[in-house]
């Protein structure tokens, strides 16, 4: 397993240095979750060409909120698998059910293998009927899109650093407070988050899922409240307080 480094990056040349003759898959997220980051495509053409042997999967369960796609590679990639889910825009995680994209010849060897009733026939009908309201999925995208836009501009205008997201959520760092953050949220104003700071690769982190306007807005009003437990990247002390927390100096 290849980590994301502390700038929440997955470096390529640790991926490529940890191919060798035995491996089979490498599975990609893109955009991550946690982080909601994009890989370059540079560096996802390095990976492919680099494990010929290997069975690529690039996972893109939040295409709808990111509008990157490699899709069109499994054309020129034989060893490329895209994914894709009705979890997420579509909101039907409870019927199990998502895609695999590739070319006919990978197509037809993974259908020799893949389990008989992998997926029921209601999920089925409901996927075949969501796919129908694609208008609507793409709407709710767009709003998402917009929302998740208006909180990074508060986090600017407050110095609260936070991960670049192409997903419906955003990994905020509020530093040395952030489960005190999560904790007031919860029981002061009935607003769940994501709360990361357990990982002891993630702490400090909070991850926030993108609302509607009207909850951002609960939101950003709920996190002015609790400002002074937010580390900044703004204020001197704050400065000082995120060199001394953050060795790499990430989101300087
Ligand atoms: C990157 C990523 N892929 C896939 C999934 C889950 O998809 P599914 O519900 O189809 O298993 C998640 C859910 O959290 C995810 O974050």
């Amino acid at each position: 397993m290849v980590r994301y480094n502390e700038r929440l990056h997955l470096p390529a040349d640790e991926v490529i240095k940890a191919i060798d003759q035995r491996t089979r898959w490498i599975a990609l997220a893109n955009p991550n979750n946690p982080t909601g980051t994009l890989l370059p495509e540079g560096d996802l053409q390095t990976i492919l060409r680099a494990a010929p042997r290997a069975l690529v999967l690039v996972d893109e369960a939040y295409f709808d909120f990111s509008g990157e796609t490699i899709l069109p590679w499994i054309r020129n990639y034989r060893n490329l698998v895209v994914s894709r889910t009705f979890s997420k825009a579509f909101g039907l995680a409870g019927l199990r059910i998502g895609f695999l994209f590739a070319n006919a010849e990978l197509a037809s060897l993974m259908r020799r293998v893949h389990a008989v009733f992998a997926v029921n026939a209601v999920a089925m009908a409901g996927a075949v009927e969501a796919i129908r309201h694609e208008d609507y999925i793409r709407r709710y995208a767009r709003a998402v899109r917009k929302n998740r836009a208006l909180l990074c501009k508060w986090l600017d205008s407050m110095s609260i650093s936070y991960a670049p997201s192409a997903a419906n959520f955003v990994l905020v760092r509020l530093g040395r407070q952030a489960a005190e953050v999560a904790r007031r949220l919860r029981q002061e104003n009935n607003i769940l988050v994501r709360d990361w700071d357990y990982d002891p690769h993630l702490k400090g982190y909070l991850r926030v899922t993108i609302g509607t306007a009207g909850q951002m807005r609960h939101l950003i009003q709920a996190l002015g409240r609790v400002q002074h437990l937010i580390e900044t990247h703004g204020g001197s002390r704050a400065w000082r307080d995120l060199l001394a927390y953050s060795p790499t100096e990430y989101f300087a």
